[in-house]
């Protein structure tokens, strides 16, 4: 997994909780790295899943609303640092139904070693999109996450139900119907 995921998580939770709880899910959490990144270093995922452990029971909060709140901050990221992905879309089901063969083709280009899901478009109509996620890593809520900021970026307004295909989250349906 990419530093830059790291980074920005760990910014977020100093915003949200301070820097006494980044140092306490940092030193509880059994970190090769010692927690430290660097936004073009690559870390194992288990890193991303034990700071997430530790942070929900510091906080409370479950892991995937942990991730839906990440996966919302982590589209200002992409606003700032990628924006020529977006300015090619002025449609979010357009965009999000690029995914898999457009965005994260490019963002592969980036970080050769990403670690990316994949995103299969089942059925597209104007308003609807239909989406598998599958990934190992169940973080289909990150995905939500970003799902709800791209709608809000082209000032639309969606529902989007989501169905678990495998308990564990590592394979799970999108059914995406625009409101507005
Ligand atoms: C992961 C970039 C759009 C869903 C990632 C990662 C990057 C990235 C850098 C981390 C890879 C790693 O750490 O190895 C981008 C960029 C986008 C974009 C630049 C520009 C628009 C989206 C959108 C979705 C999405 C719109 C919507 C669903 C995900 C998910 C992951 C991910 C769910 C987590 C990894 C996993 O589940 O296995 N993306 N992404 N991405 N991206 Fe994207």
């Amino acid at each position: 997994m990419k530093g830059i995921v790291f980074t920005e998580f760990l910014d977020l939770v100093e915003t949200k909780f301070g820097l006494e709880m980044v140092d306490t899910i940092v030193s509880n959490a059994d970190l090769p790295s010692k927690g430290i990144y660097t936004s073009v270093g690559t870390y194992s995922f288990s890193e991303m899943l034990s700071l997430l452990v530790n942070l929900s029971q510091e906080t409370g909060i479950a892991i995937d609303e942990l991730l839906l709140v990440y996966g919302e901050h982590f589209f200002t990221v992409v606003e700032n640092s990628y924006s020529s992905f977006l300015r090619e879309f002025t449609d979010p089901i357009e965009m999000l139904a690029s995914i898999e063969n457009h965005i994260h083709v490019e963002v592969r280009k980036i970080y050769p070693d990403a670690e990316l899901p994949t995103f299969n478009v089942l059925e597209k109509t104007e308003n609807t999109l239909i989406m598998i996620y599958k990934s190992s890593r169940s973080m289909h809520c990150f995905g939500l996450g970003l799902m709800n900021k791209t709608f809000e970026y082209f000032n639309s307004e969606a529902t989007i139900l989501v169905e678990k295909i495998k308990e564990d989250g590592t394979e799970v349906k999108f059914s995406i119907q625009r409101n507005g």
